[in-house]
């Protein structure tokens, strides 16, 4: 089964599992992401959240600057956009991290939670990411890392997750990396702990 046929039979019960992840092993690094998502989320912005699934950190932003946002939501599965329906005033593109349809340099601030792992060429979603965002901008994202985790559950859910197939274990150097490469201005890991890595990229 493809990611993208698997996303769509899990779409009813996402928020569930993604609990579980969080509850057990990411939920310090999404805590790290939500927090520089929020320092960096002012009126009036335009804001890209590549790989939104259900919309959760849409309707989080939302409530935090009212609609005098200019949101959009993308994911490659249309189970997923369907789930954002509730959310008034925003845009929805169903479309690929790998190829997003915008002109450059457009958002002010993309974010990206648990959906880079998911992408089947990470360089293109990366470069995707960058080229999309103004010079000055913002980029933050968290995703499942390839790093030594300690605790017992958490490497109960990373065997979880593998299993289960809905993503893979990225490389943190690797990600890092390809960020430079394509001349960012900075990049800022934000500690916390789990299999997981938050980061917050100057463009
Ligand atoms: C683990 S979920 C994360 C959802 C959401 N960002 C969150 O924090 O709960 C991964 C999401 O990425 C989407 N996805 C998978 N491959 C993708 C791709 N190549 N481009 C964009 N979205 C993708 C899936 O459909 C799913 O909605």
């Amino acid at each position: 089964m493809t990611i993208h046929k698997l996303y769509g039979s899990i779409a009813p019960n996402y928020d569930k599992l993604h609990a579980r992840w969080l509850k057990y092993a990411g939920g310090e690094a999404q805590c790290a992401f939500e927090g520089a998502v929020y320092a960096l989320v002012k009126p009036s912005i335009k804001l890209l959240d590549v790989g939104c699934g259900t919309g959760t950190l849409a309707r989080k932003i939302t409530k935090l600057v009212g609609s005098d946002i200019d949101l959009t939501l993308l994911d490659t599965c249309s189970e997923f956009l369907s789930r954002t329906l509730d959310i008034p005033n925003i845009h929805r593109l169903h479309s690929s991290a790998e190829f997003i349809p915008s002109t450059d340099q457009k958002y002010d601030l993309v974010t990206c939670a648990w959906a880079l792992e998911t992408t089947r060429n990470t360089t293109k979603a990366i470069a995707e990411l960058v080229r999309i965002t103004k010079p000055d901008g913002h980029i933050c994202i968290v995703f499942c890392a390839d790093k030594c985790c300690s605790g017992l559950t958490g490497r109960a859910m990373r065997t979880a997750v593998s299993l289960r197939g809905t993503g893979k274990f990225l490389d943190p150097e690797l990600v890092i990396k390809t960020l430079h490469d394509c001349a960012v201005k900075s990049i800022r890991q934000v500690p916390c702990n789990g299999p997981a890595v938050t980061l917050v990229v100057n463009v």
